[in-house]
């Protein structure tokens, strides 16, 4: 259950060997957090972001081995990561407090030419999400309480040239989370939006950093502090939610001609 300061005892990480994700859980984890399932698609760094968490102060960790492009399978691995937690919560009730969702993929030029990549994208980055999000919202409406946060991105706010394959997932994401918000009213569970801007992670490794970009850390601070907030949506760093503010009202002709 979320404390007063709506700080978990218990979280599933759907992306659970995600930068931002692990940043997140290390906080949690040195305040009240003390089960964590990590859901991922590769054993050997689920491991290790396992050995994170318990470091970090997790007493019950819990790997689920998904693979975020099997979108029909979405809903049976979101229900696999409740059980897990169910099964490693003896000592607490077994219920999760929070799921984060941090699973993605970043689009490049190649993904507009290859129809296979952008639907690759399109599934990890927006459909596996929207399902297993769909999943978690009606099993944490049984329990009657719990938080969903959703790591969305300012690429989503207005989608760029660079990369908008990415940017059109995270676009649709986003809405449906404010949706899926909004129709959660009064269930006791609630979604928040996170929207980073450029964050130095393995997702971004070896890209020209954007203006404002920013860390884990501080993306992860900005998350915790948000999960005592009922805001729906967060941007992170704070500053971005202003500077999209003119960058949406850029005449398309601008927008288009933005380095990156
Ligand atoms: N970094 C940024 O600039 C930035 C900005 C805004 C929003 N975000 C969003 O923040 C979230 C976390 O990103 P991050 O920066 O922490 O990068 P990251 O470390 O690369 O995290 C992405 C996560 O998605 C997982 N993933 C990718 N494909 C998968 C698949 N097929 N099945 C299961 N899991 C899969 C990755 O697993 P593996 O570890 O196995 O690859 C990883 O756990 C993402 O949703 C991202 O879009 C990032």
């Amino acid at each position: 259950m979320l404390d007063a300061f709506g700080q978990p005892q218990s979280i599933v990480v759907l992306g659970g060997t995600s930068d931002i994700a692990g940043a997140v859980v290390d906080r949690l984890c040195a305040r009240r957090c003390r089960t964590v399932v990590l859901a991922g698609r590769d054993a050997e760094r689920l491991a290790e972001s396992a050995a994170r968490a318990e470091e970090a102060g997790a007493e019950r960790v819990a790997q689920v081995v998904v693979d975020a492009t099997d979108v029909p399978g979405a809903a049976a691995s979101v229900e696999r990561c409740f059980a897990a937690a169910g099964d490693v919560g003896a000592g607490g009730d077994g219920n999760v407090d929070v799921v984060l969702v941090a699973v993605g993929v970043l689009s490049g030029r190649e993904d507009e030419l290859d129809a296979a990549h952008a639907a690759r994208v399109a599934a990890v980055t927006y459909a596996w999400p929207v399902a297993a999000i769909t999943r978690a919202a009606a099993l944490l409406a049984e329990q009657g309480y719990g938080r969903i946060v959703v790591l969305s991105s300012v690429a989503g706010v207005r989608v760029r040239r660079a990369n908008f394959v990415y940017g059109s997932a995270k676009a649709g994401l986003d809405a449906f989370a404010r949706g899926l918000g909004d129709a959660l009213q009064g269930t006791g569970v609630s979604v928040q939006v996170v929207r980073p801007g450029f964050v130095r992670t393995k997702m971004t490794e070896g890209m020209p950093a954007a203006p404002f970009a920013t860390t884990a850390d501080a993306v992860a601070d900005v998350v915790v502090a948000g999960l005592g907030t009922p805001a729906s949506v967060l941007w992170a760093p704070p500053v971005l939610r202003a500077v999209f503010a003119v960058l949406s009202r850029l005449p398309a002709a601008i927008w288009r001609r933005l380095p990156g």
